[in-house]
């Protein structure tokens, strides 16, 4: 790319890299990538267990839920001290269930906003100060493929990864002046704790190790959006630029749901 949106990081040795959301799955296994390559990673997630059972001594591990906004400043306040500054904070935790608007469950809808997006704006705010401060560093949202476009059986899933990618726009043009960058990540299907229980045929499933290569190739380019597969991310963009009409009843019958 000859002008990437972000500084590419030319090596993650030594980056002091904060993942809330690491201790299953895509964020697991990204945390795992980051300390491969020489990284101080520190991880968050709602289970202390998972969490020192997966990581032990290899990474910083803070406990905490991204729906408290304390908790995750009380948790920044410690790692800033601890490691002096931040170069990467990654809001990677996410919540999923299937979710019709025939059958509306307000309860779970709530939850899932209240996870999947208004835990990243208490991560920003948590680190907000220090990487102004710094003039320097990241943060990163994982949304999703889901996000581009209204799907069925998403209905709140669907919407607060849309708000995820309109969010990380609004936030790179905002925070580019003060020296910080702002990535997307938009995963497609992978075979995670999340999509265990999927009813459904998933097209294009990758391993949570393949997101991770993914995830680190699309940082270390300094890329905006880090979509994968290709294959399905692409089809999904096409589809997306249809007129609305042609889009609805193409993947309605596409998904057969
Ligand atoms: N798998 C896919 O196909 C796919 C596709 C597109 C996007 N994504 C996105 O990728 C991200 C990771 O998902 P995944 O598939 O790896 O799922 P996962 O294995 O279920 O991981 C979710 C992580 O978030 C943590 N988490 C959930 N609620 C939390 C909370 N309130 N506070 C703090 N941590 C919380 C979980 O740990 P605890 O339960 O211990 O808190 C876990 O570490 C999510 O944002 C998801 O929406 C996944």
């Amino acid at each position: 790319m000859f002008f990437p949106p972000n500084p590419p990081i030319t090596s993650f040795a030594g980056q002091r890299i904060w993942i809330a959301g690491a201790s299953t799955g895509i964020g697991a296994a990204t945390a795992k990538a980051f300390i491969a390559a020489g990284a101080r990673v520190a991880v968050s997630a709602r289970t202390a267990d998972t969490l020192e059972r997966e990581f032990g001594e290899h990474a910083r591990v803070l406990p905490c839920d991204v729906t408290d906004a304390a908790a995750l400043q009380a948790a920044a306040n410690t790692l800033i001290a601890e490691w002096g500054g931040i170069d990467l904070v990654i809001a990677m935790a996410g919540t999923y269930s299937t979710m019709r608007a025939d059958t509306l469950d307000l309860a779970a809808a709530k939850r899932i906003v209240e996870v999947n997006l208004n835990g990243v704006f208490n991560l920003f705010a948590a680190v907000r100060t220090q990487l102004l401060a710094q003039r320097s560093g990241g943060f990163a949202i994982v949304a999703s493929v889901a996000g581009y476009g209204g799907l069925p059986n998403s209905m709140a899933y669907s919407a607060t990864k849309a708000a995820c990618i309109n969010l990380a726009q609004s936030m790179w043009m905002d925070l580019r002046a003060h020296g910080i960058a702002v990535t997307v990540i938009n995963p497609g299907f992978v075979r995670t704790p999340l999509t265990a229980t999927n009813p459904f045929p998933m097209p294009f499933l990758i391993d949570a190790d393949e997101a991770a290569r993914e995830i680190l190739k699309g940082l270390a380019r300094g890329e905006f959006e880090i979509h994968f597969p290709k294959a399905f991310s692409r089809l999904l963009k096409l589809l997306n630029l249809l007129p609305h009409g042609l889009y609805l009843r193409l993947v309605k019958k596409g998904t057969r749901m």
